[in-house]
This record gives structure tokens, sequence and C-alpha cells, in this order.
């Protein structure tokens, strides 16, 4: 049987390596794996943490690259990849241009797709965008998918999908988590070593989405900086994403506080422990919604809606919208009622156990094994 995996950004390369390492162990798998490297540094980072070697890098990513740029150079870079190794099955993951692309191009060659986290919908076609649709469109080439909860795999149902192709596994990202968390780390980084994790109150924050370029980072960040400015116990750390656009806007705002400090994307490692020691988390991110319920942080999500409502009804996770003022008064209510605060700082954990790759290893067997 052979398994090619396919991701091209940060989130899917932590999200995938645990799977990528299950399949390369397994002697019943041949396993190959391909990145478009839709992301250059931010996926590195992962590849070395987890020690994963890609058999085929396309090395597509461009400054300030479009949609349409990702789309075109996915898909011709993919093709002779594709046409080369044959495999049985395409494994995907989540709702990147990578993903849609790889697997329409894995549709061009009749070769079969397995889509990893399958199932998560907003049913707004522009927000995430371009996220929500590219797990639609994914969604209706998989031949097989792998749904982290109940709830996912209802939406694929509801889109008639068939009961049969979809497994419920759990988010790999938990298997993700416990494997780096398992070890004791000091951070290395000299502004998170330097930082009074006892005696000072951080907020972590991370902010990336290209539906808040612009106008609605202005807001999330002016809030942030009402915040930092008002609260001198309290000291924010923010790891950039290397989007330019971002960047600019975040220098421009946040830049030149003494308690704001903007350091550079983190690998997983040190996120993971930053996370955890953090008070509360801001962010727009998919990924951390899901890591901050089981590490019992609360988290405001920047964003209009979530795909995630598990971890809201979690207790741990609240949507604070994109307006400067909701921002800031939701920020401040968890620095001043502790109630609050209590309220959503617990551990549950909605996304699994930890063996979402186990299950999908099986289910590969199942269907393709002899
Ligand atoms: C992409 C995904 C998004 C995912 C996010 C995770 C699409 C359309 N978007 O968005 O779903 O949530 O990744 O972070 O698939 N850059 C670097 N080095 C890097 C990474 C990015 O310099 O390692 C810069 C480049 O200038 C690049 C820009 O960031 O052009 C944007 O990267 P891109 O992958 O297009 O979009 P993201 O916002 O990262
Ligand atoms: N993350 C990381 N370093 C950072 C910021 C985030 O390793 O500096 C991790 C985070 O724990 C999560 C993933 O990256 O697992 C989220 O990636 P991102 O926010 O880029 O994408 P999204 O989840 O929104 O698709």
């Amino acid at each position: 049987m052979k398994i090619m995996t396919v991701f091209g950004t940060r989130p899917e390369a932590i999200k995938m390596a645990p799977l990528v390492k299950k399949l390369t162990e397994d002697p019943e798998i041949q396993s190959v794996l391909c990145v478009t490297a839709q992301h250059r540094e931010m996926l590195d980072q992962v590849l070395s943490l987890f020690e994963l070697h890609p058999d085929y890098d396309l090395n597509i990513m461009k400054p300030n690259q479009t949609i349409s740029m990702i789309t075109a150079n996915v898909l011709t870079g993919m093709e002779p990849v594709l046409q080369k190794e044959k495999p049985d099955m395409v494994l995907v993951h989540g709702d990147t241009s990578t993903t849609f692309v790889t697997a329409l191009a894995a549709f061009y060659q009749q070769i079969p797709v397995g889509h990893v986290e399958a199932g998560l919908r907003t049913f707004d076609k522009y927000s995430p965008f371009p996220e929500e649709m590219n797990r639609v469109m994914t969604g209706h080439i998989a031949d097989l998918h792998f749904a982290p909860t109940g709830r996912n795999r209802d939406n694929l149902l509801r889109e008639s999908i068939a009961d049969e192709n979809i497994v419920i596994t759990g988010n790999t990202v938990i298997d993700a988590l416990l494997w780096v968390t398992e070890k004791p780390y000091e951070f290395e980084d000299e502004t998170l070593s330097a930082i009074d994790f006892d005696n000072k109150r951080v907020i972590a924050v991370t902010c990336h989405r290209r539906e808040n370029l612009g106008e609605n980072m202005v807001h999330i960040f002016s809030a942030i900086r009402d915040i930092a400015a008002e609260f001198d116990d309290v000291e924010i750390v923010y790891p950039v994403h290397m989007n330019p656009r971002v960047r600019e806007t975040a220098s421009e705002i946040l830049g030149g506080m003494q308690n704001v400090h903007l350091i550079e994307p983190l690998q997983y490692q040190p996120f993971s422990n930053l996370m955890a020691k953090s008070y509360f988390i801001v962010t727009d991110s998919g990924g951390v919604q899901e890591e901050a319920p089981s590490l019992g942080k609360p988290v405001l999500v920047v964003r209009r809606e979530t795909e995630r409502p598990e971890a809201i009804e979690a207790g741990t996770v609240r949507l604070a919208g994109v307006e400067r003022d909701t921002i800031y008064s939701m920020m401040r209510e968890l620095l001043t009622d502790e109630q609050v605060y209590r309220k959503m700082a617990h551990a549950e954990n909605p996304y699994g156990d930890g063996q979402a790759c186990r299950r999908i290893v099986e289910a590969l067997k199942k269907r393709f094994g002899s």
C-alpha cells in the first residue's frame, strides 16, 4: 500500500507530522512525503522538529503570493509527482490552498484522496477566506474523510457524503501536542526566558487570517495596545506570522511598547509551552482553538465566526469578533473578573485523546490492506 502525504503550511505540517511518523513506521505501508512549501521558514521549523525528510519539495513560496499563484504552482507542480509515484491514496489536511489544489491534482490523475480534518464548516463562503470553500471543495473530491468530531461527520452527511466513507478519529493536533509536551522544556529564546511568568500575566497573541488583513487587524491590535497600556502587570507576547502585511500592521500599532514583545514565529515546542504558561490567549488561528482547551487556557477568538463550536461549548473559547471595543472589553473582563476567568480556565478535550493517527492508519489498512 503506497500512501502519499502532501502538505505545505505550518499548521498542516504540525497536524500531519505524527501521522507521517506512524505511516513511515508501518511495515505494510510505503509512505511518500511531498511538501509544496507554500510556507518556507515556518514549514521548515516543523519538519526539523519532527525530523521529517520530504521525498519531494515543490518549493513554491513567493513573497506576498496570491491565492491564484499558489493554485497554479501547486497544480502544475503536483502533476509529475503524482504521475511518477502513482500512490494508492493521497492524504491532504484541512483547508489551505495546498490542500484543495493537491486534491484537485490527484483527481485529475484519478488517484483517491483521503481528507484529514474533514467536515469543519462555518457555512459562510467568504469567512474564513478562502478556507471555507477549500474544505467544501476538498470534501467533494475526497474518497475517505477523517472527521475529528461527530459534529464534523454530521456536516459531511448533510452534504450527501456517504457514511461508510467517514471515520471519526479525533484531531491529530492532540497527537502532535502530546508528542511535543511530553518532555520538559526550558525556553531558549532570549525574550521568553527573560519574562517573569510567575509575577506577570502573559497574554499570548497570534493573528494572520486573510480576511483580517487591513482594517480588522488595526482593530485587533489597537485593542491589545489599549490593554498593554492600562495593565502594567501584563506582558503581551506575539510571535508574528511572516506575512509582510501582518508584520507591517503589527509593528505600526504594537511596536515600541515596553510590555509588548513582537518576536519571530516560534518553533512548535516553545510555542506550546508559551500557551501553557500564558494567562490567556488572543488568536484568529484554527489550531490554537483546538490546543488551548486541552491546556485549560482561556482563548478569545478574534474572528466573526468559528468552525470549532466544540471549543466554545467546552467553555474555554469565546468569540470576541473584530471590533476594537468588544475585544478590549473581553480582554479586560478576563483580567479583572476572577469568576469569568476561572469559568474559562479549565481543561477539556473535545478534540480527542491523542489516538487520531492510529485510527487513520487503521482505516487506511481496512480500505487498502490485503
Ligand atoms: C496560509 C493558508 C491559511 C493558513 C495559514 C497558516 C491559504 C490560502 N492560506 O495562509 O489557510 O491558516 O497559511 O499559517 O492556503 N511567508 C514567509 N515565510 C513563511 C510563510 C509565509 O515569508 O514561512 C510570507 C510570504 O510572503 C507569503 C505570505 O507570508 O507570501 C503569505 O503566505 P500564504 O501561505 O499565502 O498565506 P497565509 O496567510 O500564511
Ligand atoms: N504555532 C507555532 N508557532 C507560532 C505560532 C503558532 O508553532 O509562533 C502553532 C500553533 O500551536 C498551532 C499552529 O501553529 O498548532 C497554528 O498555525 P497557524 O496559526 O499558522 O494556522 P491556523 O491554525 O490558523 O490554520
